[in-house]
């Protein structure tokens, strides 16, 4: 089947975040979604809906909860039920909603930086401590955690939050990786909260292994995913948290009924489940024109100069731009008025990521290759 992701959307005037903030003449490759066109079956579940006219308060189905359940067994081996099963409006919502409802003002929540920018933005607005475990760089410029300092910052900690696969550097985290991180987050009687978000998006041959699959994750473990960053429909806000753990998943629902937190706005249900039940096929094309797209733009940037961690999954490609002494607001700013893309500061994920810049790949192929070229070019002018 066709998913015409070769195809180049008009998204100016759509209010979208990506390209309507982003000055005329200036491509966007920031912000994680994608300038493709979500899967056929989501637009028609949403339509057909769209022809009642009554969009009146709304249940989540037991039809719904299952293909959730389904989905995350077929494609992750985790087997959850439906009833462990929780709705907030977004991945950050979940992570702000876990720190709420599992810390308390003052405690130290720890997260492993360079991170997805909101990780520290929900402890802080929390009124909590940040505690970072930051990642290393080995030698061939791949990140790994350090778990040596892990456990040594774990023991001041009341929660971590995990984010695997990673953003911003792309790296898939190994099983006995994770598993040792879980280890220490019970060693310290720590709960684990990962951000999965970017699962569907691994490459390779490589396969996501969640959280719930670990050894002893039936205790103090809860994963945040969503169908909107797979399936192209962040706009719609929508996801859910697994939780087996009854006493963690009472603590978490209890802080939502307080708060007043709650998932479920008709539309994202129904696109989810959409996408969840019939997305497979239009999934497995965007990953392999996303792989195409790194291919190309790995290939390109490196014969440039720039140094590029190894992207093992997420539709994002972490640069490493130190060798030109800019800050990243300074390569962000240069990149935008000179080379005209724009593209995530590396500060963006926090200071460590200084000097570096974050760029989407989940665009037509035509995009990808007027955006690297342009970086190429510019880039030149630089040397
Ligand atoms: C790691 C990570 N978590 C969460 C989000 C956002 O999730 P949501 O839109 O559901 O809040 C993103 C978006 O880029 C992300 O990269």
């Amino acid at each position: 089947m066709n998913f015409h992701l070769d195809e180049i959307l008009n998204r100016r005037g759509t209010d979208c975040s990506k390209w309507d903030t982003t000055p005329e003449g200036v491509l966007p490759m920031w912000v994680a979604d994608m300038d493709f066109p979500c899967a056929p079956a989501i637009v028609e579940a949403m339509r057909r809906r769209l022809e009642h006219p009554v969009f009146g308060y709304t249940r989540i189905s037991d039809a719904d909860k299952q293909a959730v359940v389904d989905y995350y067994c077929r494609h992750h081996s985790v087997h959850v039920r439906p009833e462990d099963l929780l709705f907030t409006p977004g991945v950050v919502d979940s992570l702000l909603l876990a720190v709420h409802a599992l810390t308390k003002p003052g405690d130290k929540v720890l997260i492993q930086s360079p991170v997805y920018g909101p990780f520290s933005g929900v402890i802080r607005r929390a009124g909590r401590q940040i505690v970072e475990n930051p990642l290393v760089e080995t030698p061939s410029g791949r990140c790994e955690m350090d778990l040596e300092d892990l456990d040594a910052r774990l023991k001041e900690c009341r929660l971590m939050l995990l984010c695997s696969p990673h953003n911003p550097c792309g790296r898939v985290w190994e099983r006995q990786t994770l598993q040792a991180v879980l280890d220490l987050c019970k060693k310290h009687n720590v709960p684990l909260v990962a951000d999965e978000i970017h699962c569907d998006f691994v490459f390779d041959g490589r396969r996501h292994v969640s959280a719930l699959t670990l050894e002893g994750a039936d205790t103090g473990v809860a994963v945040a995913v969503s169908a909107t960053k797979t399936f192209n429909i962040a706009g719609l806000k929508h996801s859910t948290m697994l939780v087996p753990d009854e006493a963690l998943r009472k603590a978490l629902s209890d802080k939502a009924d307080e708060i007043g937190m709650s998932g479920g706005n008709l539309l994202a249900v129904i696109a989810t489940t959409a996408a969840y039940t019939e997305g497979d096929a239009w999934l497995e094309a965007v990953k392999s024109a996303v792989v195409a797209n790194r291919d190309y733009a790995v290939e390109e940037l490196r014969k440039a100069g720039v140094r590029i961690y190894p992207n093992e999954g997420t539709y994002l490609l972490w640069l490493d731009l130190r060798y030109l002494g800019l800050s990243s607001a300074e390569l962000e700013a240069r990149f935008v008025e000179q080379a005209k893309v724009r593209l995530n500061a590396g500060t963006d994920y926090g200071s460590r990521g200084d000097g570096f810049l974050r760029l989407n790949l989940a665009a037509p192929r035509a995009l990808i290759e007027e955006g690297v070229q342009r970086m190429v070019r510019y880039l030149k002018t630089l040397s």
